[in-house]
């Protein structure tokens, strides 16, 4: 019988907020990931009864430090959720490195990071489940999104690769590509952008975290036997390349 411990990064708001929740009642015992605002960590914390750590996912020392401490209070992690996320929304010609940096740094680094920290302790076991939350933008592309569009099409590749050598050791890997959720990340586009943004989806409004939290509880459940390296779009239908 394998442990039921789940990892989410960017977990205390958001789509990793309701990742934590659909875990926790789905029986997993579940920790959450946070970068500063530990405002919001403690109230999702006092909410939810989840245990929340903060470190910079981008930093790998830091992931390091953060990773021992979780599994020194839980115990071996056999899912980990690599969810956190930022944007520096700006168009390419006015984009400064330090934009493209934290969010490859953020994204994308961060997925090495915590992979590189918790998925040889899976194969070693024979049994792991691995997340990664990619985006529609890696696959359609988004004005002011270079960076962001960039970092969430590598964690495509970086999932079809990882999970070629997981496969044989029972270690999973997939990543999900979700459309526009209603989250704090969408609320702060221009509203006249976001009209227009809604306006291509085509069933009409934005998704909400539970919609991106089911196909993760699936990917992660023993259900999933067979499907490794897939990226699953949650995106009310926006598909067209
Ligand atoms: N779709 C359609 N049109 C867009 C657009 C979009 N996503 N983004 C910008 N435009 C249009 C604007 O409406 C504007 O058109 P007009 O000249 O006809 O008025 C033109 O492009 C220039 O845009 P701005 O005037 O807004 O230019 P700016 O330099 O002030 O800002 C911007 C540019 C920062 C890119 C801003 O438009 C913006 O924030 N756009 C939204 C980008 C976006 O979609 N981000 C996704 C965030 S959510 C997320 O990332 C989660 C996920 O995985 C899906």
């Amino acid at each position: 019988m394998t442990s039921k411990i789940a990892l989410v990064t960017g977990g205390t708001r958001g789509i990793g907020a309701g990742i934590c929740a659909a875990l926790q009642a789905a029986g997993y015992t579940v920790a959450a990931n946070y970068a500063t605002n530990h405002e919001a960590a403690q109230a999702f914390s006092k909410d939810t009864g989840i245990p929340v750590y903060s470190w910079d996912v981008a930093d790998y020392r830091s992931c390091q430090e953060g990773v021992e401490r979780v599994i020194k209070d839980l115990g071996d992690i056999s899912v980990l959720v690599n969810n956190a996320g930022i944007t520096r929304d700006m168009m390419f010609h006015k984009m400064p490195p330090e934009a493209w940096s934290a969010v490859i740094g953020t994204n994308l680094t961060s997925c090495y990071n915590m992979c590189s920290l918790i998925y040889p302790a899976m194969r070693e076991r024979g049994h792991g489940r691995i997340v990664n939350i990619s985006s529609v933008n890696a696959q359609l592309g988004q004005l002011g999104q270079v960076n962001y569009s960039a970092a969430k099409a590598g964690i495509i590749g970086l999932t079809r690769a990882l999970a070629f050598e997981g496969a044989a050791k029972g270690v999973l890997v997939n990543a999900i590509a979700p459309g526009y959720i209603n989250t704090d990340m969408v609320a702060v586009i221009p509203d006249a952008v976001k009209q227009k943004i809604i306006a291509q989806i085509p069933v009409g409004h934005l998704g909400e975290v539970s919609d991106v939290a089911r196909a993760v509880l699936f990917l992660v459940s023993d259900d999933n036997q067979f499907l490794t390296g897939t990226t699953i779009n949650v995106n009310g239908g926006q598909n067209r390349v």
